[in-house]
């Protein structure tokens, strides 16, 4: 399983043909207007590979009747159809190109020699050759140049982010130092993708160029010796300006395809990175009738190598409030995550009523479900609208209960702009016990049948604390509870308390039955009440 999935370049790049083919289903909504455009190139390819034709026309019938006296509509009519062939030629494409390239090596076949028709499929094929290997070889700095832009910005967004710990460590000259690396590597990227762009242009144009000498070269000849007419000259090169203009700009095009594979390969790349939890095909949705839940032999690694829950046996019958205390890191919020599907199990299983979580939906589990998490991160936006995210749609007096259930309601009216207070990023403008409360009063309007409070009251003093646990004990009451604490004078009143020790359940029991075991319970209350004593001591 892969607990995050991760939005780097992927390591090897699929084919063209694969991502091309990737877009055919976007394009087959249109395959009216596809045909049409065919038919219409087409077409116009035709006009442009007679347009020299007509050239030839008119400057042989010129040059042979000159002096003469000639009939002027001919050539007239002659130019007429120049121009109408001309207008019928306009817009390219690396397909109609190829097409035309086909037609004209036709005509001059027909017209001429067989040496102008290998004389230019031989600057084609070479001009080709190059532009495809050249781009290429570009290809990589485009894609570097794309990664150092994206690492430098997220470490630009990442150092903004954490201003206060950047401050806090005085480490504003080593965030800078870090970012002009970045930009350095950027910049070096960038030059390369410039300068092999340079590479490309300047040999196409010599490609192009020593071609057409060549060709008009051996065409002067022919003419000197009489073997061509001015008309043929002028057709001949009428045919290079207008295969070798094509020809570049299908450098051009090529390039541009090139690089927006690129770019839709990592969109694909985005589009293909499947969710870690996916609703299994015949997913129902959860049916809530009383509200049992248990973890069944539960294990559980976030990466292979490392066991987190190792086989844990929960029971938490409908309505009632099981506490899990225990040392950090022994994987309490991970049982959370666990029963919120963040993540499935290894091994085991977790059901509410009966139904394994991994067969109903994720949206109706996620519904049924409240979390105070153990931190609580806010949006940037007003205090109302961080609120009213428990329940969009919540009337303005259900907010204000659910605020004075939280004991949050003292602190707004503090406030100068109330409600309409911005807590800035992350809720940063908040106290850790404001911003706690703020996901109390948040989930107490979500109003679920099942709820998770993970280090809930923490960050509180103990009266707020214990005027919050009073308001949640009124709202925990009716509900199956899971409650995740360090401060064991916070969980003395739950129905049962297990400890969890790396990754297992070693007690578990009433608060009086454990402090009986005098086992890792009782040490650890032991401890706390002599602690509090110091402080009350102190104090
Ligand atoms: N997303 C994750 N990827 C990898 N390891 C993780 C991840 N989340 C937690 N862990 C690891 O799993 C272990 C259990 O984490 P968990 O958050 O469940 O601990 P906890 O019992 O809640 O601790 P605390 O009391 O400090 O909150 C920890 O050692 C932690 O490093
Ligand atoms: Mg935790």
């Amino acid at each position: 399983m892969r607990p995050y999935a991760d939005n780097d370049y992927p390591a090897n790049h699929k084919p063209d043909w694969k991502i091309i083919a990737g877009l055919w289903p976007y394009l087959a909504e249109y395959r009216g207007r596809v045909i049409l455009a065919v038919s219409m190139l087409i077409m116009a390819k035709v006009a442009i590979v007679t347009t020299p034709i007509a050239l030839k026309y008119i400057v042989d019938y010129l040059d042979q009747n000159r002096g003469a006296d000639m009939v002027l509509w001919i050539p007239l009519m002659l130019v007429l159809a120049y121009g109408a062939l001309r207008f019928g030629s306009t817009l390219f494409n690396i397909v109609p190109t190829l097409l035309e390239i086909a037609m004209v090596a036709g005509i001059l076949l027909v017209a001429f020699n067989v040496s102008y028709v290998l004389a230019i499929l031989v600057s084609v094929v070479v001009f080709v050759v190059f532009s495809i290997r050249v781009t290429e070889w570009r290809t990589a700095f485009v894609r570097e140049a794309n990664n150092r832009d994206n690492q430098s910005n997220s470490r630009a967004i990442d150092s903004l982010l954490n201003y206060e710990t950047v401050k806090y460590f005085n480490n504003e000259r080593f965030e800078a130092e870090q970012y002009d690396e970045d930009l350095d590597l950027w910049e070096q990227a960038r030059l390369k993708n410039r300068t092999s762009m340079a590479v490309l242009n300047i040999g196409q144009a010599f490609i192009i160029g020593s071609s057409m000498v060549a060709i008009m070269a051996m065409a002067v000849r022919e003419v000197a010796s009489g073997q061509m007419t001015l008309g043929d000259f002028t057709m001949v090169n009428a045919y290079l300006i207008q295969l070798f203009i094509p020809l570049n700009a299908l450098g051009f095009v090529y390039r541009e395809i090139r690089q927006s594979l690129v770019n839709v390969e990592r969109l694909f790349g985005l589009l293909g990175d499947k969710p870690a939890i996916e609703d299994a095909a015949d997913a129902k949705a959860l049916a809530i009738t009383k509200g049992d839940v248990q973890f069944h032999d539960v294990r559980f690694s976030y990466h292979q190598e490392r066991a987190i829950l190792k086989g844990v046996n929960i029971t938490i019958p409908a309505g009632h409030t099981i506490a899990v205390v225990g040392a950090s890191g022994a994987g309490k919020s991970t049982l959370a995550r666990l029963l919120f599907r963040f993540f499935d199990v290894n091994s085991g299983s977790i059901t509410i009523d009966g139904q394994d979580i991994r067969n109903i939906t994720q949206d109706s589990l996620r519904s049924a479900i409240g979390v105070v998490p153990q931190d609580t991160v806010l949006f940037n936006d007003t205090l109302y609208s961080n609120l009213a995210y428990g329940r969009p749609g919540a009337s303005e007096a259900e907010i204000h209960h659910a605020v004075r259930q939280a004991n949050l309601d003292g602190f707004i009216r503090s406030l100068p702009d109330g409600y309409s207070t911005r807590v800035g990023e992350r809720g940063l403008k908040l106290s850790g016990g404001e911003k706690q409360r703020v996901a109390i009063a948040r989930v107490l309007l979500k109003n679920p049948p099942l709820l998770i409070l993970d280090e809930a009251t923490s960050s509180l003093d103990s009266i707020s604390e214990q005027a919050i646990l009073d308001a949640l004990n009124e709202v925990t009451q009716q509900r199956t509870t899971l409650v995740i604490a360090h401060r064991l004078s916070t969980v003395r009143d739950a129905d049962t308390i297990l400890v969890m020790d790396e990754g297992q359940i070693v007690e578990s029991g009433g608060h009086n039955e454990l402090l009986a075991k005098d086992g890792y319970y009782a040490r650890l209350w032991l401890q706390q009440q002599h602690s509090d004593d110091e402080t009350s001591a102190e104090n």
